[in-house]
C-alpha cells in the first residue's frame, strides 16, 4: 500500500488552473465576492469551527478545478492507505500512524499483521496513571516530597509539539509548574535549572531515537547536577524516559516503571499525541490530554469521511497550492489572535517544513514546480505592530491564515470585542485597502493643502487584495486545540500528495549534524582538519580563544 507517483503538473486539471490563472491573476477579491451566487460553498461549518474562505483570490471554477487536481492525484486514495497502515513513508520503509495514536479505541488497525489499537490504548492509561500519581504526589522525588516542577527535555517534534499546546492551554493548567529545555546551548538548560529545587523536580526527557545530541548532551548536563545535589540513586526517581530506544534508555539509568515507548511509525513532528505528549499530560491533567486527543480524533473523521469541497484540510491545502504554484507566492503566515497560541507558527514550521521542504519526487526525480511553503507568524494583534506593514503595502503577496476565538478563557475578560474587532478588521482591510480617492478625500478633511495631498498620497494608498482565510472557532479548549493542530497535520499531507513528494522523512537535517560531530571532535582536539578557507579561518578564530 503505498502512495501513487503522479506528476501533478501533467495532470488535465493543473493545465486547466494555468488557463484558468491568466483569468484570475487580475480580478479583485472585492469583486469575485460581489459577484458570488453562492456564498456558501466559500464558509466550511463543522462542529465549532467557522472557516471563511470568501476573501481568497478565487470563484467556483477555481475551486471545482483545485478539487480536480486532488482527484486526479489520487488523494482518496492516499488518505485510505494513511489512515489504514500504508508503508507511506517509503524512504523509511514505515507506516505513518499518529492518527492511531488519538483513536477513540473503535477502529482496528493492522501493522505487520497486528492490530495496534490495544497497545496505543495500554500507553494511554499508563500516561493516565502516571500523571495522575505524580499530580496527587502518590509519586515522589528522592527525598520523599511531591514533584512541583517538570522539564521536559526534547528538541525538533519533541519539544515543539509539547511546548506549543502546554502554552496553549496554560488556562488549563494542573498544579504542576512546566518547563522546556531543547537547544544544546548549555545556557538554555543551565538558566532553566538554576531556579529549580531538584527535590521537587520530575525530568522527562523525550527522544523518539535517544540518540539526538541536544537532547542527550541536556539530559546528562541534568543528571549531572542532580547526582551533585543529592545522591546517585535519585536518578532513578525523578526521571522519566519516551523513546523507541529502550536499550540506551536502561544504560541512562531510568525505571523502567517512568519509561514510556513510541512507535517508529509515528514522526517526530506529529508525535505529540504519543507518550511524547506526557509532559502535555502532566502540564494539563489528563482528562485535558485527552480531550485533546479526541478532538483531533473528530478532524480525522472529517477529513477521512467529508466530500473535499467541504473538506476543511482538503480546502485549505489546495488553496495553498493555488497561491504556491500559480500565484507563486513563497511564504505563508499564521496570525492566531490569542496570545495562548504564540508557539503555533513555530509548530507549524517544523511540522509544515520539515514535511514538504522536498525537491525530489516520489518517482525519484527533481521537482520542476514549487513545494514546501515557508511558514512564519505570530500572533495578533503584537503581529500588527510587528511585520503587518509589509502584509499591507510591501511588494510581496503573502496568504494569511487569521485564527481566532468567539469566546475568551476568563470570565472577567472585557477587552475581547477590541482584540477580535482588530481580527475582523485585518482581513477586511487586507481584502478591500484603500483607494486614491478615499485617501484624498480624508486627506482633505483633516485639512492639508492641495501640494501636501499630492505628495502624500501614494504613500497612504493601499492597493488591498490581499488573501486571507478566517478561522473562527468557539474558544480555545484543549479538545478545539486538538482539531485545530490535526486540521493542520491533515493540510500538510494533503499538499505532499498532491506535490508528488514524501512528506514524512527529514533526510535534509542529516548532513549538518553529521559535518557538527566532524567539527566538534576537531574542535575538542584542537586540530583542524581540511575545511574551505570560509569555515578553515573561522574555526581558527574561534580556538585562538
Ligand atoms: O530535526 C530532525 C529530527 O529528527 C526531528 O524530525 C525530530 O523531531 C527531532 O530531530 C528530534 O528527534 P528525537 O525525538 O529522536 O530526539
Amino acid at each position: 500500500m503505498s502512495l501513487k507517483k503522479i506528476n501533478p503538473i501533467k495532470t488535465k486539471s493543473w493545465n486547466k488552473l494555468k488557463a484558468h490563472f491568466n483569468e484570475i491573476e487580475n480580478k479583485e477579491i472585492k469583486n469575485l465576492l460581489s459577484s458570488r451566487s453562492n456564498p456558501s460553498s466559500f464558509s466550511l461549518e463543522w462542529n465549532d469551527f467557522n472557516i471563511d474562505i470568501s476573501k481568497n483570490r478565487v470563484d467556483n471554477t477555481t475551486l471545482n478545478l483545485l478539487i480536480d487536481l486532488a482527484k486526479e492525484c489520487k488523494l482518496d486514495d492516499a488518505i485510505f492507505k494513511q489512515f489504514n497502515g500504508g508503508i507511506i513513508n517509503e524512504t523509511e520503509k514505515r507506516e505513518v500512524l499518529h492518527t492511531a495514536i488519538r483513536t477513540d479505541g473503535n477502529e482496528k488497525i493492522n501493522v505487520d499483521g497486528q492490530n495496534v489499537i490495544p497497545s496505543i490504548l495500554e500507553t494511554r492509561s499508563k500516561i493516565e496513571s502516571f500523571t495522575n500519581d505524580v499530580i496527587s504526589g502518590n509519586i515522589k522525588g528522592y527525598n520523599n516530597k511531591p514533584f512541583t516542577d517538570v522539564v521536559n527535555i526534547g528538541i525538533g517534534g519533541s519539544d515543539l509539539g509539547p511546548v506549543m499546546v502546554v502554552e496553549g492551554l496554560k488556562y488549563y493548567s494542573s498544579r504542576l509548574k512546566p518547563h522546556f529545555v531543547s537547544n544544546v546551548d548549555g545556557d538554555h538548560v543551565l538558566e532553566i535549572i538554576k531556579d529549580l529545587n531538584p527535590e521537587t523536580t520530575l525530568f522527562v526527557i523525550v527522544s523518539k531515537t535517544f540518540t539526538t545530541q541536544e537532547t542527550i548532551s541536556n539530559a546528562n548536563t541534568i543528571k549531572d547536577w542532580l547526582v551533585s545535589k543529592l545522591n546517585d540513586s535519585a536518578v532513578s526517581k525523578h526521571f522519566a524516559a519516551v523513546s523507541t530506544n529502550l536499550t540506551e534508555i536502561k544504560k541512562f539509568g531510568i525505571n523502567p516503571k517512568m519509561v514510556f515507548s513510541m512507535n517508529d511509525w509515528v514522526g517526530g513532528r506529529f508525535s505529540l499525541w504519543s507518550s511524547v505528549g506526557l509532559s502535555i499530560s502532566l502540564a494539563i491533567g489528563y482528562d485535558n490530554f485527552n480531550k485533546l486527543l479526541t478532538g483531533a480524533n473528530k478532524m480525522d473523521k472529517h477529513f477521512q469521511k467529508t466530500e473535499f469541497k467541504n473538506n476543511i484540510p482538503v480546502v485549505l491545502a489546495l488553496l495553498s497550492i493555488w497561491y504556491n504554484n500559480f500565484f507563486k507566492c513563497e511564504t505563508e503566515a499564521v496570525i492566531p489572535y490569542t496570545q495562548y497560541l504564540n508557539r503555533l507558527p513555530a509548530y507549524l514550521q517544523q511540522a509544515i517544513m520539515e514535511s514538504n521542504g522536498k525537491s525530489i519526487d516520489r518517482n525519484g526525480n527533481p521537482v520542476d514546480y514549487q513545494t514546501g511553503n515557508i511558514i512564519w507568524g505570530d500572533t495578533g494583534t503584537n503581529s500588527q505592530h510587528a511585520f503587518f506593514q509589509l502584509i499591507h503595502q510591501g511588494t510581496k503577496l503573502i496568504p494569511c491564515d487569521f485564527i481566532g476565538f468567539k469566546k475568551p478563557l476568563f470570565k472577567e475578560n472585557t477587552q475581547h470585542d477590541k482584540l477580535m474587532s482588530n481580527f475582523f478588521a485585518q482581513t477586511e482591510a487586507l481584502m478591500m485597502g484603500k483607494s486614491e480617492k478615499a485617501v484624498v478625500e480624508e486627506l482633505i478633511k483633516m485639512g492639508l493643502d492641495e501640494s501636501d495631498v499630492n505628495s502624500l498620497k501614494a504613500y497612504k494608498v493601499f492597493e488591498g487584495n490581499r488573501p486571507t482565510n478566517t478561522l473562527l472557532i468557539d474558544q480555545l479548549s484543549p479538545e478545539s486545540l486538538g482539531s485545530l493542530i490535526a486540521m493542520y497535520e491533515h493540510k500538510i499531507f494533503v499538499q505532499g500528495v498532491i506535490w508528488n513528494i514524501y512528506s514524512y522523512d527529514q533526510w535534509g537535517v542529516e548532513l549538518g549534524k553529521q559535518l557538527a560531530s566532524k567539527v566538534l571532535q576537531e574542535i575538542e582536539n584542537k586540530k583542524i582538519s581540511n575545511h574551505d578557507s570560509s569555515t578553515n579561518s573561522l574555526l581558527k578564530s574561534y580556538l585562538s580563544n
